[in-house]
Order: structure tokens, then sequence, then C-alpha cells
């Protein structure tokens, strides 16, 4: 039992998926895996352990943004010993190319954050994903009806941005979409020495302004649970 999740040792997988809704967590482990307990219900933040293909695996809620999935990650590593994480999660695209419904895996994540930078001071850190665990959630995406986007992505401290013009400079250097939590995820997996993913759906764009209906981001939510597990046990 940490601060933050109240499951007692040993009730946590080395694989854990992290989505940012809570409820989500409880429909993916529902939906997914078998002999599924309950074993965090702190703050509502609820976090499921069971078994996929015989696999323990556990799914945490995260919360929104990069200060409360720092704070899961770093008591799910240090307290726990989670060796592989991987969010799923949703993220809202910025090129042209890139569709609602589709999907991105992201290489990098930039940060618009300042989370870190007591950490680095004037280095601009370059958080990554686990080579292996990308290569591997490519060829399980790529065996789905779906687009699918590899490339870098931002996270950003803010939904409501008062700065549109960072998006834009983004969008000029490639990056396919903005979401809030990788960043500090991969930053974290590199310190401790641990894999770390973000398989994300595209649920709006930020140019074209179309958002994704309710029940198809249940269908794409499975898509990515789906990729996640596949690649976490390739
Ligand atoms: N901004 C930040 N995070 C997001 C977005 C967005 O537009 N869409 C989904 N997650």
């Amino acid at each position: 039992m940490t601060i933050h999740i109240g499951a007692a040792p040993g009730e946590i997988a080395e694989t854990v998926l992290l989505p940012g809704d809570p409820y989500r967590a409880k429909w993916a482990a529902e939906t997914f895996l078998s002999d599924v307990r309950l074993v965090n219900e702190v703050r509502g933040m609820l976090g499921f352990t069971g078994t996929w293909h015989g696999h323990p695996v556990t799914i945490q809620g995260s919360g929104m943004g990069m200060p409360s999935l720092s704070i899961y990650v770093n008591e799910l590593i240090k307290d726990y010993d989670a060796k592989t994480l991987i969010r799923i999660g949703s993220c809202g695209a910025m090129q042209d190319h890139v569709a609602v419904r589709d999907i991105i895996i992201a290489m990098t994540s930039s940060a618009l954050s300042n989370m870190n930078e007591p950490v680095f001071r004037q280095l601009k850190f370059a958080p990554c994903a686990d080579w292996g665990l990308l290569r591997a959630a490519v060829t399980a995406a790529e065996k789905l009806d779906r687009a699918t986007h590899v490339g870098g992505i931002f996270s950003s401290d803010v939904f409501y941005t008062e700065h549109p013009e960072i998006d834009a400079e983004m969008e000029r250097h490639g990056v396919l979409a903005v979401e809030m939590e990788a960043a500090e995820l991969y930053t974290l997996a590199a310190r401790y020495g641990r894999r770390a993913l973000a398989v994300l759906t595209v649920s709006d764009h930020l140019k074209t302004h179309e958002a994704l209906p309710a029940d198809d981001r249940e269908r794409s939510f499975g898509e990515m649970v789906e990729v996640a597990l596949e690649a976490a046990f390739a």
C-alpha cells in the first residue's frame, strides 16, 4: 500500500496498462482480462489486476495530466516494481494526413511542461518509447483495419491552451498529435530503466475540429487495449 495506491504487495502485475479514465480501466479489465479483481480505489482512481492469456496484467487509471500520471507511475515502479507500462488514451491530431479514429503510436513525446526542469536544467531531454514495445505495437496495430501512425507527439500541461501558436510550431515540425501524459511516462521509464509506450486514438482534430462520437470511443479504446496487450507480451 502506498499513499495513492491501496493494493497489497504482490497485487500489481509487472505489466501495467494506464488509461487516464478510471472507468476505462474498469471496462478494459472486465472486457479483456480473466480472474479480475479490484486492487485500488483510493480517490476513485480504480485499478484492476487479472490475466490475459495467462499473463498477469494490471490496468490502473492514471488521471489526467503529467502530475497525476507521475504520482501513479512513481509508485507503480518504486513500490510495486512495475516493469512494462503502457499508456492507452486519446489525443488531438494536428496533421492533415491524420484523421479522427486513427491510432498513433508515440515514438517520442516533446513536453510543454516545466515538470522536469529541476532535473534536466538547460538540457532538453528527449523522452522516447521502448523500441521493442514500439515495434511490437506497430506489428499488432497492422493487423487491425485502422490507419496507424508512428512518430512524435507532444504532452501538454494544458488542455485549454492560450497559445495556439505553439500547436502551430508543433505541426510545422511534424508532430502528429497532442495529449497530456506520455512525456512524463517516458521520462520516468528512462529514469528507472523500465519499458514504456503510449498507444493513442485520435479523439479530436485540432485543425478540422472533428470529434469522435461516444460509441466510437469505446470501440477504438478496445483496439488500443488489444494493441497494448499484444505488444506487452510479444
Ligand atoms: N489536447 C490535449 N489533450 C488531448 C486533446 C487535446 O486536444 N485531445 C485528447 N487529448
